[in-house]
């Protein structure tokens, strides 16, 4: 029996919300099918946690997956990466996350990786300053706006700098860091983004 059109349009646009820089991305998402829902099932599902499956990131690569509306950037950090936060730190404007703890940086989170376990950075990608979707820098080289980038983000908009932790750089129109969105692992290849608790 085949699929109804609406069906088959929502598949589609869960795949399209959760394409891959990398490559092919697999997401477990947990809001299936939500054109075919009643208007409350609707609702709640799209604020729902989304589940993704992290264990094909390879090092250095992200993926991009959309929360309640929001892309939601996943980066695999190599050692190079963790080094460079490190090195980081005297070019950021909030190194430790002390600003606005509890709306932007999650307990588990406060710390100088900005992530519950160092190799995966997890944030949402909307820049502090007015909204707009930072571009990933994320190699080491001189760049029209740094001639010692370390690798980050880019906002093009203003010009606003991040680190690989989303840290903002100092001296920038942006006032704060990327935010950290509430999200545990499930296992060691999954991740709920949207949740921090185990129910
Ligand atoms: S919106 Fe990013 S710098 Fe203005």
């Amino acid at each position: 029996m085949s699929d109804k059109p609406e069906f088959n349009q929502a598949r589609r646009n869960i795949l399209i919300a959760t394409t891959c820089a990398g490559g092919a991305a697999t997401v477990a998402a947990a809001v299936p099918f939500v054109s075919s829902m009643l208007p409350s099932e609707r609702a709640k599902a799209i604020g729902a946690p989304v589940e993704v499956d992290i264990g094909y990131l390879a090092a250095g690569d992200m993926m991009r997956v959309e929360w309640r509306g929001q892309p939601v950037w996943i980066l695999h950090r190599t050692k190079e990466m963790l080094d460079a936060v490190k090195a980081a730190k005297e070019k950021v404007a909030d190194p430790n996350s002390e600003r606005k703890p509890s709306e932007l940086t999650p307990e588990y989170a406060r710390n100088e990786f900005r992530s519950a376990k160092p190799e995966y950075l997890v944030v949402v990608g909307i820049c502090s300053h007015l909204g707009c979707s930072p571009s990933d820098r994320l190699k080491p080289g001189p760049e029209a706006f740094d001639p010692e980038w370390k690798g980050g983000f880019y906002c093009p908009c203003h010009g606003s700098l991040f680190d690989l932790a989303g840290r903002v750089y100092k001296n920038k129109p942006a006032p704060d860091n990327l935010k950290v969105p509430p999200y545990m692992y499930l296992s060691d290849a999954k991740l709920l983004i949207g949740e921090d608790k185990k129910a």
